[in-house]
């Protein structure tokens, strides 16, 4: 990774860190880079922002040409993410869209090579199946905390509060695991991330 790339990810991470806003740690960062930089994506869909830690670190490795586009509900967060993005002489290949990512998956027209999950946790499944019909065959789907603090793996100890973004995560998982169209590693990575390959409709 070029050093003014890597001085910029650890500003980021020290505005993180400022002003509480959750990033990728950088493992899990690592993990998404390796990943990204295997499929070399040249259309890809961030579902969360944030401040565009890891829009950066997926701009970093996507094809010459690619497109990102990526969801934020926060309209704080997208000024300062347009900030660091524009700092890294990358927003040109980035369109961030500000609204509810359950209701602006559905209305999106590109088809994506990689798509990059990491926004409401109970929300994962329904975001999948909203872009399922726009995955190129092949495409890698990665989604972060899967593991949920390890309460997806092993459920007793979760508080009350949690339990059903606990038993969605689960779904998901469920759903990427069993399902045909899906070829699905998890890693234990931070708080978990499933990288899952779609095989196309044809192995439904
Ligand atoms: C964990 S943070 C994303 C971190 C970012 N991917 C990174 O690693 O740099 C989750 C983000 O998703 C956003 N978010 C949560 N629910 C959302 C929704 N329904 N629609 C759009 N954005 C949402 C939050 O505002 C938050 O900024």
């Amino acid at each position: 990774m070029k050093d003014n790339l890597i001085t910029l990810l650890a500003e980021m991470e020290e505005y993180a860190i400022a002003h509480n806003v959750p990033i990728l740690n950088r493992e899990s960062g690592q993990l998404l880079q390796a990943v990204t930089a295997g499929a070399t994506p040249k259309s890809v869909l961030e579902i969360g922002t944030a401040i565009g830690y890891s829009t950066l670190l997926l701009a970093a490795n996507i094809a010459p040409g690619g497109k990102i586009t990526t969801l934020e509900q926060d309209e704080n967060r997208i000024v300062v993410a347009r900030q660091f993005l524009a700092q890294a002489g990358v927003l040109d290949h980035i369109e961030i869209i500000a609204g509810n990512a359950g209701e602006v998956v559905s209305g999106l027209t590109d088809r994506f090579d990689l798509v990059f999950i990491d926004a409401a946790k109970g929300q994962y499944l329904d975001y999948l199946y909203k872009v399922m019909d726009k995955l190129s065959p092949g495409a890698i789907i990665i989604a972060d905390n899967v593991l949920f603090r390890g309460w997806v793996l092993d459920n007793q100890a979760t508080p009350r509060r949690f339990r059903t973004i606990v038993k969605r995560l689960q779904a998901y998982l469920d759903f990427v695991t069993n399902d045909a169209r899906f070829d699905t590693v998890v890693h234990q990575t931070g708080d978990g991330m499933a990288v899952s390959r779609y095989q196309g409709e044809a192995n439904k």
